[in-house]
């Protein structure tokens, strides 16, 4: 069985590699022919745990191909899935240039009958457009149907992810698309949902904004907690035991980042509006996790003072969770934004972002913000300590090194990851997220 993948992102790499892995005949589409030359190698251009090994493993039983070609990927394929990105627009909107090329480019190789599953979070009902432009271009002889099969992976554990998801989603018009699809997938566990696409496409959009409110609460908990003087933890902990209720997606910090959950969130707030609803506790979630960074810019005066001019504040992490450089909407660089714009001056560390967060600064003239190596060089001769990503590394800090190192022991826990007993007992002075 051969199958295509349009779009070497993400999506696009992690699935394309798993189904490889699985023995199908896989190629992978992409437009930069730079990053195609150097998946070519086994290079791969971003951070997934255990990618890369996969991607090679694909390529050396001939499975795996990546191509600039559309006709070479296209050509005879039964499902082509179209994983190009839907980035956000200026106004708000979504910017579906990728897509609709990404369509014209499969119509005009398409043979036979294949199924175009569309894996993008694209707005509902985007295939009527997309028809449009199949229509015009592909081949008379051919026939095809669009799907909709959304992707529910996590950066960080995106293959286990691909192979083992809690479920399987597919949009379809006829029974016919969706054996193509449950055959595609039968290596892959998980419950299967199949239903009409605008159904499959809210899935998405609605799981993520679920998850994105299911954070804000929990950070809205742990703010009041601040007030009454509770243990966050705790409350969350004692709430989450509720089956009904799950510890997943319930831990308080500076906020959640990445290139879904504040997109989705937003996104979905939108549709509803358009549509007549006004789903107004999303805009809420979505404004109560932009507070999350004001908030820990509070606590940074609080511990330091209001003045930070010249203050040396160290961050340790910059993505925007652990297990990935991806700093898309990373609290972390919010944090830094607003620190350089009062004055002071940073000195950030992570095990794997800083190239990235280098180019997001590239064109920042600040000589007030430095990229360093290591924990101990970013804590070297600081004020304060700010903790904005949970990577193991931070988890195990040498508190009495840190404090030996830092001009003045403050620390503050963005994501509760230093027990505040020890950091107290080290001579911290220690300000969780909702708890001190
Ligand atoms: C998300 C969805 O989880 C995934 O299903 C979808 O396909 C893509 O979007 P991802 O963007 O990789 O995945 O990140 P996720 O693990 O969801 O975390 C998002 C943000 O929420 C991170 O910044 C994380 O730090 C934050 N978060 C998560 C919290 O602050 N608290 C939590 O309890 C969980």
């Amino acid at each position: 069985m051969k199958i295509a993948f349009v779009g070497t992102g993400y999506v696009g790499l992690v699935t394309g590699a798993v189904f490889a892995g699985y023995g199908y005949d896989v190629y992978c589409i992409d437009i930069n022919s730079e990053r195609v030359a150097s998946l070519k190698q086994g290079s791969v251009p971003f951070y997934e745990p255990g990618l890369e090994d996969h991607v090679k493993k694909g390529l050396q039983n001939g499975n795996l191909h990546f191509t600039t070609d559309f006709k070479e990927g296209v050509d005879g394929a039964d499902t082509v899935f179209i994983c190009v990105g839907t980035p956000p627009l200026q106004n708000g909107e979504v910017d579906l240039s990728q897509l609709k090329s990404a369509s014209q480019m499969v119509a005009e190789h398409l043979t036979g009958y294949t199924v175009i599953a569309i894996k993008s979070t694209v707005p509902i009902g985007v295939e009527e457009e997309l028809e449009k432009i199949i229509e015009e271009h592909k081949p008379k002889s051919a026939t095809y149907e669009f799907a909709s099969v959304p992707e529910f992976l996590s950066e960080g554990t995106a293959l286990e992810n691909t192979m083992h998801p809690d479920r399987l989603v597919f949009g379809v018009n006829s029974q016919k698309a969706a054996d193509v699809l449950l055959t595609t997938h039968k290596n892959i566990s998980g419950e299967r949902i199949v239903t009409d696409l605008r159904s499959a496409q809210m899935i998405k959009y609605a799981a993520n904004s679920f998850l994105a409110t299911k954070v804000s609460f929990a950070n809205g908990v742990a703010n009041v907690a601040e007030k009454v003087g509770a243990n966050a933890l705790t409350v969350l902990y004692g709430m989450g035991l509720d089956k009904r209720i799950g510890q997943a997606f319930f831990k308080p910090g500076i906020g959640f980042g990445g290139s879904c959950l504040p997109k989705d969130v937003q996104a979905f707030y939108d549709i509803a509006v358009k549509n007549g609803y006004n789903f107004d506790l999303l805009r809420a979630a979505y404004a109560m996790n932009t507070g999350q960074v004001d908030l820990t810019l509070s606590k940074v005066h609080e511990i330091v003072g209001q003045d930070l001019s010249d203050k040396k504040i160290a961050i340790l992490g910059l993505s925007f969770k652990p297990d990935t450089d991806d700093i898309r909407e990373a609290p972390a660089l919010k944090i830094i934004d607003k620190l350089l714009s009062l004055g002071a001056m940073v000195q950030a560390y992570d095990p794997v972002a800083i190239p990235n967060a280098k180019k997001y600064y590239t064109n920042s003239n600040s000589d007030k913000l430095h990229f360093v190596q290591s924990v101990d060089e970013c804590v070297n001769d600081a004020d304060c300590l700010i903790i904005a990503t949970e990577w193991e590394e931070f988890a195990g800090l040498d508190l009495t090194k840190a404090k030996s190192k830092m001009k003045a022991a403050n620390l503050i826990d963005g994501r509760n990851i230093i027990d505040p007993q020890k950091a107290k007992d080290a001579g911290f002075a220690y300000i969780g997220i909702g708890r001190k």
